[in-house]
Order: structure tokens, then C-alpha cells, then sequence
């Protein structure tokens, strides 16, 4: 399979089939294999070759609103446990030390629930930092973001942009240990948590020094820009923001956008944007 066929492939996967009338006649250039992959998607008016930045129609707040979050229960408040022997010197820390306090970290309840701390994965001079929310049941058993049905469509948004895990990108979240409720199901970490596990993010992005961060859903968006919570994120999109002085684009949730697909072709638009601007930097 040519990597364009590939691309092509992938786009559709994420529900971003060719525009206008144009489909079938592009289907028919594909490889047979790549034909028959293709499930049948609704058309969207994005170009899957865009790479010009484009400004995205400010979708109502109810477009984000909860819904962005990788679980579906609401978050419960979770009482942050008091600090133990805070390490104090996280930004001065080589990688090897990194990993090593955040897998002895408690800073916060979520340690106790852990089966192990996911702290991150690629490249570690990627110029791509793509920040998701924290590890769920499979992250959390395998010790790798996005390794479950949310990690494969990340995986395919990678090979629209011309991407690969683990070259030139790097997967971390904003926790490092697995938000659960009491029914043992995943949820969005409390802003305690957040903020009690950002130094280990701030020191990742810091190390890495990416050319630009993707924020995947509200929960990376909101502690990256130390927004207030009640921020409608809706207006996040589009623009690009700033973590320090690296460039931020703001999309959703790889599992928000599998439980809505149909706001697929906003987060391509979002990752078009991205990647204008590493092409921007890139240039100059
Ligand atoms: N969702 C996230 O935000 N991070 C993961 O690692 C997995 C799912």
C-alpha cells in the first residue's frame, strides 16, 4: 500500500472520506485492499489534503462541553491526600529520574488505585507533543497511553498527518495514574489531580522542547493553559494558544470523538491547523 493510499486510507478511518461527488472515483484509484477497508462515511466538507490552517466554525459550548471527556460518568470529587516527601527538585530531573518519582508518585489518591503509573511514550526529541487525560483500564494494565480503541483512532489521526507513534511524536496525559469511580469505571481526573501531577508534565515538556503541543480534550486543554473550569473550551478551538512559548491547538478527545464521529471532521481541521503551524515554525 502506497503511503498516500495509506493516508487516504486512514482519513477515511476517521470519518474524513473524500469531499464532493468525487468519493467513489477516489475509491476506485485506491488499492483493492484499501477500497475494501473503507467503511462508509458520511461526506464532510474538509479537504483530506489541507494543510492551510483552517478557521473552524465556532461549534456551540455543548459541543464540548462534558462530552469531550474520556469517561461518561461525571467526575466525582476526589479529596487530594496530603503531600508526601514532595519532590522539590522535578525541574532540574533527567528522564531516568522523571520515571522513576512518577512511578513511586503519591501525590495524590489516584496512587492508590493504580495497578502502575503510565508516564509516556516516543520520542523524547519529538518536535510533536500530543497531551491526552490520563491512562484508563488498558493504559493503566499496560503501562503505554493510548493503547486501547481511543489509542487507535490517535494512531490513525498520526498517519493522516503524515505521523507515527514513537517517531517524532510523544504520548503523555495530564495524570499519570488511572482516574476510577467508585464503580471501578474510568473518569476524568479532578483539577486536584491535575494540578498535583503537572509538575512531571511540565518537566516532560520541558525535556522534549516540542515544536507544538496538541491538546487532546478539555482536560489537557484546561491544565496546559491554566484555564479556569469553567472556561468555555468551544472557544479553545481554532486558535492556536500558548504553553510557555510552545505553540498549543486544542482538539478533541480520540473517545469523545468515537462517541462522535460526526465531530471527526472538526478534529482534522483542528490537526490541519497544527500542522501549519510546524510548518510555520519550521520555516521561519
Ligand atoms: N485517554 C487518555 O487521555 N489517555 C490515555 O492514555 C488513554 C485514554
Amino acid at each position: 500500500m502506497s503511503n498516500q493510499n495509506r493516508r487516504i486510507a486512514f482519513l477515511q478511518e476517521m470519518g474524513l472520506g473524500p469531499v464532493w461527488s468525487q468519493r467513489a472515483a477516489m475509491l476506485q484509484t485506491l488499492e483493492p485492499e484499501v477500497a475494501s477497508l473503507s467503511e462508509v462515511v458520511e461526506p464532510v466538507a474538509v479537504s483530506a489534503t489541507a494543510t492551510a490552517p483552517l478557521r473552524v466554525a465556532e461549534p456551540s459550548a455543548s459541543a464540548w462541553g462534558d462530552d469531550d471527556l474520556v469517561s461518561t460518568p461525571a467526575a466525582v470529587p476526589v479529596a487530594p491526600t496530603a503531600l508526601v516527601q514532595p519532590a522539590t527538585n522535578i525541574g532540574s530531573m533527567n528522564w531516568d529520574q522523571l520515571k522513576a518519582v512518577v512511578s513511586n508518585c503519591t501525590e495524590c489518591g489516584l496512587c492508590k488505585g493504580r495497578t502502575q503509573t503510565v508516564f509516556g511514550v516516543g520520542d523524547q526529541k519529538a518536535r510533536w507533543l500530543f497531551v491526552g487525560e490520563g491512562p484508563g483500564r488498558n493504559e493503566d494494565f499496560q503501562g503505554e497511553p493510548f493503547v486501547g480503541p481511543a489509542g487507535k483512532l490517535l494512531d490513525n489521526m498520526f498517519v493522516a498527518m503524515g505521523l507515527k507513534r514513537g517517531e517524532n511524536t510523544y504520548i503523555a496525559n495530564t495524570v499519570k495514574c488511572r482516574p476510577t469511580d467508585e464503580n471501578k469505571r474510568d473518569r476524568a481526573p479532578v483539577a486536584a489531580e491535575s494540578d498535583a501531577c503537572m509538575p512531571y508534565l511540565q518537566r516532560q515538556i520541558e525535556l522534549i522542547n516540542p515544536s507544538v503541543i496538541v491538546a487532546l480534550g478539555k482536560t489537557a486543554a484546561l491544565s496546559l493553559l491554566k484555564l479556569d473550569p469553567a472556561t468555555p473550551v468551544a472557544r479553545l478551538r481554532g486558535t492556536v494558544h500558548r504553553y510557555t512559548d510552545i505553540p498549543v491547538v486544542v482538539t478533541y478527545h480520540p473517545a469523545y470523538l468515537l462517541r462522535a464521529p460526526k465531530e471527526k471532521s472538526k478534529a482534522w481541521a483542528d490537526l490541519c491547523l497544527a500542522m501549519q503551524t510546524y510548518a510555520d515554525k519550521a520555516n521561519g
